[in-house]
């Protein structure tokens, strides 16, 4: 049988905690940087988040998305779709969203709430458009809309994968407007923040929110 130490503490390791752990300040900045880094790197988490609308029938619908921007000094959070796709239909009748992620490395959830706005048609879409790669914009050139009933599965439209084949990426512009009528930018304007962290000294868990424009942050019971 072992003795506990005399000086054996509560919290054995505080060292292994980070910074954010009991700071709020801090736990917002790294959300953000979470989100951040989630743009461009494929193999974070938040790089693919599940982001939920409410369906016609005022379920809730969810799916896996990719994040495409994150910007915080406006608090919107970017992902392109096909303006055909069942969501686009939701979020135009219920712009609610709630997206979410869980690092499993890191040990961050994060679940966000937030309004969606959409953009079709606007220096938006086309900036995001003019700065998709050649198979990202080949998603958007199938005839048939996301989620229709199909005879049988397709592989990729074969006459425009060979036209975008034919091209680099620095060609694509000889072919602006193939499929750029089926894309949009979908922008989530964040209301709100939930953060978890798990910890064996103890979760931590907060909440943050903007009303009226002001931050307001505060820790939950995990
Ligand atoms: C890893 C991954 C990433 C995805 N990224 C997107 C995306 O960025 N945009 C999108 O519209 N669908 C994306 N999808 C497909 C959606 O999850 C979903 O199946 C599709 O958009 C239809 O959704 P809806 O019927 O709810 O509109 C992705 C799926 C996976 C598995």
């Amino acid at each position: 049988m072992t003795n506990a130490s005399p000086n054996s503490n509560p919290n054995p390791n505080p060292a292994s905690l980070p910074e954010f752990y009991d700071s709020l300040d801090s736990s917002l900045e790294e959300v953000w940087q979470l989100m951040g880094r989630g743009t461009t790197d494929r193999r974070s988490a938040f790089h693919t988040p599940v982001i939920a609308s409410i369906d016609l029938q005022g379920h809730p619908s969810a799916r896996t998305m990719i994040l495409r921007g994150a910007d915080r000094h406006n608090r919107t959070l970017g992902f392109h779709a096909d303006i055909r796709s069942s969501k686009i239909a939701q979020w135009r009748i219920k712009p609610g969203a709630c997206i979410i992620a869980y690092d499993a490395g890191k040990k961050i959830q994060l679940r966000i709430n937030g309004e969606v706005t959409l953009h079709a048609h606007d220096e938006i879409a086309n900036t995001a458009w003019q700065n998709s790669r050649a198979m990202s914009r080949l998603t958007y050139c199938v005839d048939d809309a996301p989620g229709s009933v199909i005879a049988t599965p397709t592989t990729l439209p074969a006459p425009k994968l060979d036209i975008v084949n034919d091209l680099a990426d620095e060609g694509l512009d000889q072919l602006p407007e193939m499929g750029r009528e089926n894309f949009c930018v979908v922008t989530v304007h964040v209301t709100s923040i939930e953060w978890v962290y798990l910890a064996s000294q103890g979760n931590r868990r907060a909440l943050f929110s903007w009303p009226e424009g002001k931050l307001q942050s505060v820790w939950l019971q995990p």
